[in-house]
């Protein structure tokens, strides 16, 4: 099992319970650019099955045991699989999704193995929210605080994998060569959530996980001062504009 897949063990239930899913919209989108009404759709590094909720049928490829539970439990056909290795036959998919997880994967075995599991004219949909969801300015700016903390601590403490920033998922799509058009759009998701999830959402990252399982307290990492400000503004339930960030690269 990759390490990237290591970091998401032992939280894959409180994962499930907060997390965001895609927007539908997406759905639509894909199967008009692929030219498809009833694709056929891989969804990697499908975690728990979240990222697939879109869609009547599709198979989920995953490394985590944990996490391929859950992604079952939830009706998902999901195989053993990494982006670097799916063991799906070739040009078997129409349209292919990849939900928060690019960032984690080797693309220089990764994306020759995503262009051959797609037929010509295939889309594959790299997408993530941008974080944290647009809900108020001052949690907003408590969480920017968080997210500093966070990574200082991971990247002082050795916790950081090396892995690919968001940023740069276009432009290594287009350089791959693997792809005949590659752009990107953003969709909008709104939906609606309390303190207590919000706080969880934020919590609810690998980094993060592991800086409290090393016994970094709440305190240092922000969180209670995340907490503090979230439970003042967002007094039962506020709606969450999120931004869906999607990299389309077409077969
Ligand atoms: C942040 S989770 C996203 C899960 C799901 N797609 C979602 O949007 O909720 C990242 C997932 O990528 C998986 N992963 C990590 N490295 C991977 C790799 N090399 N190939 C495939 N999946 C990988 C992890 O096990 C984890 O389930």
């Amino acid at each position: 099992m990759p390490d990237s897949a290591d970091r998401f063990s032992g939280f894959a239930e409180q994962y499930d319970r907060v997390r965001p899913r895609p927007p539908q919209e997406l759905a639509d989108m894909l199967r008009q650019w692929a030219g498809v009404a009833e694709p056929s759709v891989v969804d990697i590094g499908c975690g728990t099955g979240l990222s697939c909720t879109i869609w009547p049928e599709v198979t989920g490829v995953e490394p985590s045991a944990e996490m391929r539970a859950i992604a079952a439990r939830r009706g998902v056909r999901v195989v053993a699989g990494s982006a670097e290795d799916t063991g799906l036959p070739g040009e078997c998919a129409d349209i292919v999704t990849v939900s928060h997880a690019l960032h984690w994967f080797d693309a220089a075995r990764a994306f020759p193995e995503i262009a051959r599991i797609m037929r010509p004219g295939a889309v594959l949909a790299a997408f993530d929210f941008d974080w944290p969801p647009a809900v108020d300015p001052e949690v907003d700016a408590a969480y920017r605080e968080f997210e500093a903390t966070h990574n200082a601590l991971e990247a002082e403490r050795g916790l950081r994998p090396a892995f690919a920033p968001k940023s740069e998922h276009l432009e290594r799509l287009r350089h791959s060569g693997l792809f005949r058009h590659v752009n990107e759009v953003c969709l909008h998701m709104r939906e609606s959530g309390s303190a207590e999830r919000f706080v969880a959402v934020a919590a609810s990252q690998g980094g993060v996980v592991a800086l409290l399982e090393e016994g970094v307290s709440e305190d240092e990492l922000g969180l209670t001062r995340l907490r503090e400000v979230a439970e003042r503004r967002i007094t039962e339930q506020k709606t969450w504009w999120w931004t869906c960030r999607v990299r389309l690269a077409v077969r």
